[in-house]
């Protein structure tokens, strides 16, 4: 592996034995991986810091780090926890959870992360178009990569934290540019409805693994972008994808798409991935969506649905804490309406059943996964619709 003079430097011990401990785990990883070289990265994202999720032995992980000098060297920003720091409570949480949760968060601060315990890095703080960042949460990854056209791979959650610690991480997969090029082409003329985490969620089945270049859909607004992007990293590996028309790297490999494999996936298929994940029971607790968390234009969406119509069913929006101080008055009126909000948290990360939710309506496909691999009865239904019916 090649090292550069900084780089040598931290692995002499001249920056502190966990930077160095840090580095060299990204290096071990790097060469096992077929990494010639490290980048220099400019920010990371941590998933993965939920107490619901990490337990003890994650906790006691992290506490390790942070009381051994642990220290980030570059910005960095974290995923919803189990819960919202504020309303604990009424989500049916006990004193032990805050507590264990509230200490990874201060031990993350600690070492220097800011709590924006969000899945929504790309739009708090957004990278540029190429730069070289560490993200750890899938539906963040994939639009930093396909619709900013920054840099960066899956990236698991205890490996952020050693990138951080050593402001680098491997030169590898989708950090290079010619590792960017499209494998599959997929044309979704065929898909006529407007599911898009479904459709999403079919894209990822498909492809699975590779880099597809998407054609043939046309998304309302960012928000059925986000929920189209989250499901496919919820049913692959995938961490990019070109999307035409959106991705600034499309154009690119244009020429390039004929020479492809195309599939062309049909109604019949979303129908069938639609009836393993979303079931159509009947009563259920609670209506909820932001998965991945709502930003103002989908709060404000919300907001017109609503007028002056007042919630008849449990109704829960996720968010972020940085929209929830900024839009405190559009909040207001939602809540005076009936709507549940929570911020720091989110419908997948925090112990729902808690808050005596067995059967839920979801707008996500990625959450209606998740939730029902927990044994949750979940149903999806379109953004709009899960407003509508917890009006009704
Ligand atoms: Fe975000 Fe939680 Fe969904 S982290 S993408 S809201 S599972």
């Amino acid at each position: 592996m090649f090292l550069d003079k900084e780089e040598e430097k931290i692995i002499s011990g001249e920056a502190g034995y966990i930077k160095q401990r840090a580095l060299n785990i990204i290096i071990k990883i790097g060469e096992t991986l077929g990494a010639e070289k490290l980048t220099k990265i400019k920010k990371v994202h941590i998933s993965g810091i939920s107490y619901k999720n990490i337990g003890d032995p994650g906790l006691e992980f992290i506490e390790k780090l942070a009381e051994n000098g642990g220290r980030f060297s570059c910005y960095t920003s974290i995923n919803p926890a189990g819960m919202d720091l504020a309303m604990w409570k009424e989500m049916g949480l006990d004193e032990n959870f805050f507590k264990k949760q509230k200490k990874i968060i201060d031990l993350l601060v600690k070492m220097g992360a800011v709590p924006t315990l969000s899945c929504v890095p790309y739009f708090i703080n957004p990278p540029k178009y190429g730069e070289q960042i560490a993200w750890g949460e899938s539906n963040a990854v994939l639009y930093a990569n396909s619709v900013i056209g920054a840099r960066t791979n899956r990236e698991g959650g205890p490996l952020t934290l050693f990138e951080a610690i050593s402001g680098r991480a491997p030169l590898i997969g989708l950090r290079i540019d010619e590792l960017r090029k499209p494998t599959i082409a997929v044309d979704l003329r065929n898909i006529d409805n407007k599911k898009y985490g479904l459709t999403g969620y079919l894209v990822g089945k498909i492809v699975k693994k590779d880099i597809p270049y998407i054609f043939n859909i046309k998304f309302k607004d960012k928000y059925d972008l986000r929920l189209f992007l989250a499901a496919i990293g919820t049913s692959s590996s995938i961490g990019l994808t070109l999307i035409e028309n959106i991705s600034p790297e499309a154009h690119l490999w244009k020429n390039h798409i004929k020479e492809l494999e195309k599939v062309v996936p049909d109604n019949k298929e979303l129908m069938d991935v639609e009836s393993e994940i979303s079931s159509e029971a009947e009563n259920y607790d609670a209506i909820m969506v932001g998965c991945p968390h709502l930003f103002i234009d989908e709060i404000r969406k919300i907001v017109n649905i609503v007028g002056n119509k007042r919630f008849s069913k449990r109704f829960i929006m996720f968010i972020p804490r940085f929209i929830y101080f900024r839009e405190k008055k559009l909040l207001e009126g939602l809540r005076k309406r009936g709507a549940e909000i929570y911020r720091d948290t989110c419908m997948v990360v925090s112990p729902l059943i808690n808050m005596n939710i067995k059967k839920v309506i979801v707008d996500s496909a990625k959450a209606a996964y998740y939730l029902s691999s927990e044994g949750y009865t979940v149903k999806i239904v379109s953004t709009e619709n899960a407003v509508r019916m917890a009006l009704e």
